[in-house]
């Protein structure tokens, strides 16, 4: 069998004359006036080797034969490319390969689309994912795998560095149903019995600290049953984090030098610490959600006040009922099409918006089906505090405050979109707006159950000037909680934890209402172990998958998984899920319960 000497990405004017081997993938194969061409590639790049027929007759006919794709070993020695066909695109561009051997290890099929960055790029992402072994043998994808491993080494060196040791938590967890849906594995010993696969290590980490261990990391696989979307995957890896005697600013430094030292070693730029911080009320308030897109304005502004005695009916009975008006100003959107303001609304319907007024202003004129109900003095304000100008296009929202953010968050972002496919608006994916959102509230009041649910999970411990309010006002207490943002995407999120068994014992019971049986089969190990000397501890948990699409320059963490799941939770490649054995489900004590058809 023939062995590589050198890969083909490696061979320069520095070797010429020397014989060498090299092995990979038929890239492409070219007759140039009876000459045989071939691009072979591997991993590292591609190398033009050459058969002359003139040579070796043989040699010249099974190379014009070879089929795209086919994998082979070539040996030959190392000569200079004819002036005037140097390729300056390739490291190897200046030299060629004239082969005097050639193995072929295996014939391929045609493939079913390019396997080209751009070829790849035009076909339809579930030919992709059936035959994910090609579609990762696109330059692109190859780069994606090498920058993931590249970004998880730095972070192992990072946390090393830093004293952190990496400890393995167990993915068969028990059922803690607090967070989201958990996928549940069946025992065959405990009939009737189940495990849930680890939404996070949370509870690990935090017994860790008990442990003594101090200062711990992980690069964890974790798993949830979600509605899949672009940077949501039912199972995910995270670089988790937690560290005892540490309080809030030391994560942000912490995790501050970690993105400096992976943006440098990826992508060699310097990034500037702080980051900004912002509560997460003004991150509602201005942006509509708490991980706010910081490339560009279009902030949202609240008009409530201006509107308590309108004589549109629609915002002043909003305010009456207690909810909020507030505005977004697209600017120099006027051009938007029927289409485009019928999607919008659609979106924010979808949002639970009644409607989406809005205000088009055009050659000094405020077109607008709401226009009429509005006083000079209402207009005034509203072209005071949006900066109207003539191509401008303002959308209103009056609902409640949680839902006129989430619909004018969204409409924010969806015009930014609109007017970057303009060229009205840049938004450059290397404008790099990190953001900690910060003061979360502790509870978020929910309405289906008629109780408070935790913000981030219940472990978070309060900002201690709030513990007060615990009992009488449990939605003004703030967590010591932190999400780390940038350009849209949440990457991180974490807290300090409570680490008094009494503190923790009370949000649950009092706080959260979950009945003291079930706080006891859930979390009492939990709630014992703290009673044996816990020391004060927090930490956060990074999405490795987000980080990475973000340095790859996607938005879709399916492009840095190797083998992700389809936005239906199936593999198209192994074709998973499958239904299994009659006899598996027996030992499993498991029996399967045929879904109803949907009726007519
Ligand atoms: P959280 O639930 O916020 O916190 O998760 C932390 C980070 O994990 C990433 N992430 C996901 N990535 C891809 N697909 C998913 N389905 C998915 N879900 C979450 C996000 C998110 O910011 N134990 C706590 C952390 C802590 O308190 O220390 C936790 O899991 O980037
Ligand atoms: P109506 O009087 O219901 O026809 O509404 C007049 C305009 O106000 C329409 O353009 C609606 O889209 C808009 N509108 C109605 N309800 C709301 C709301 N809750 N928030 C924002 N705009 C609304």
């Amino acid at each position: 069998m023939i062995k590589r000497s050198h890969h083909c990405a490696q061979l320069t004017p520095a070797n010429l004359g020397q014989s060498i081997s090299l092995v990979g993938w038929v890239d492409s194969v070219r007759d140039h006036g009876g000459i045989i061409f071939i691009d072979l590639r591997d991993r590292e790049g591609i190398t033009q080797v050459k058969f002359d027929p003139q040579d070796n007759a043989e040699l010249g006919a099974q190379a014009a034969h070879l089929k795209a794709e086919s994998v082979i070993g070539v040996r030959g020695h190392v000569v200079a490319r004819p002036e005037g066909t140097v390729n300056a695109n390739l490291p190897t561009g200046a030299i060629e390969v004239s082969g005097t051997e050639l193995e072929v290890f295996n014939v391929s099929e045609t493939p079913p689309f390019p396997l080209d960055d751009a070829g790849g790029d035009k076909v339809n992402e579930d030919m992709r994912l059936t035959y994910r072994y090609l579609d990762l043998r696109r330059p692109k994808m190859r780069k994606n795998l090498f920058v993931r491993h590249r970004t998880a080494k730095a972070v192992r060196d990072y946390f090393d560095d830093n004293g952190f040791i990496e400890v393995e938590t167990p993915a068969l967890f028990k059922s803690t149903p607090e967070g989201a849906r958990e996928y549940l594995v069946p025992s065959r010993i405990h009939a009737g019995e189940f495990y849930a696969l680890s939404q996070s290590p949370q509870q690990f980490k935090q017994i860790l600290m008990v442990a003594g261990v101090e200062k711990y990391f992980q690069i964890v696989r974790c798993f949830r049953d979600e509605d899949l979307r672009a940077d949501r995957q039912m199972e995910f890896t995270q670089i988790d984090v937690e560290a005892s005697f540490i309080d809030r600013e030391d994560i942000y430094v912490l995790f501050e030098g970690l993105m400096k030292k992976v943006w440098k070693e990826i992508l060699n730029v310097d990034l500037q610490t702080p980051f900004l911080r912002m509560p997460f009320h003004e991150a509602m308030n201005r942006f509509g959600v708490d991980k706010p897109d910081m490339r560009f304005g279009l902030e949202l502004v609240d008009f409530t006040e201006t509107f308590k005695n309108s004589s549109f009916k629609v915002f002043q009975a909003t305010v009456a009922s207690g909810g909020v008006i507030k505005a977004v100003n697209a600017k120099g959107l006027s051009d938007v099409t029927q289409g485009e303001i019928k999607a919008l609304e659609d979106t924010a319907k979808s949002l639970g918006a009644k409607g989406l007024g809005f205000i088009k202003i055009e050659n000094g004129e405020w077109k607008s089906p709401i226009a009429k109900f509005l006083s000079e003095a209402e207009k005034a304000d509203l072209q005071a505090r949006l900066n109207i100008e003539d191509g401008d296009i303002v959308f209103f929202a009056a609902a409640t405050w949680e839902k006129a953010c989430a619909i004018l968050g969204r409409v924010r972002l969806d015009c930014a979109q609109l007017l970057v496919k303009r060229g009205k608006l840049s938004i450059r994916p290397d404008d790099w707006r990190f953001l900690w959102v910060v003061e979360f509230p502790l509870m978020t009041y929910d309405e289906e159950q008629d109780r408070y649910l935790a913000t981030h999970h219940p472990f978070t411990a309060p900002v201690p000037e709030d513990v007060q309010f615990l009992d009488t006002d449990p939605a003004k207490v703030r967590g010591q909680h932190y999400d780390l943002v940038l350009n849209g995407m949440e990457l991180g999120g974490g807290s300090i934890r409570i680490h008094q068994p009494a503190v923790q014992e009370k949000v649950f019971k009092d706080v959260l209402k979950i009945p003291q049986d079930v706080v006891e089969s859930r979390f009492g190990y939990m709630l014992k172990a703290f009673k044996y000397g816990a020391p004060p501890h927090g930490g956060i948990a990074f999405g490795l998958d987000r980080m990475v699409a973000l340095l790859c320059g996607t938005t879709s963490i399916r492009d840095v998984i190797a083998f992700p799941k389809t936005q239906k939770a199936q593999c198209l490649m192994t074709q998973s899920p499958t239904p299994v054995t009659a006899k598996q489900l027996r030992d499993l004590h498991i029996q399967v319960v045929a879904p109803q058809p949907p009726q007519a």
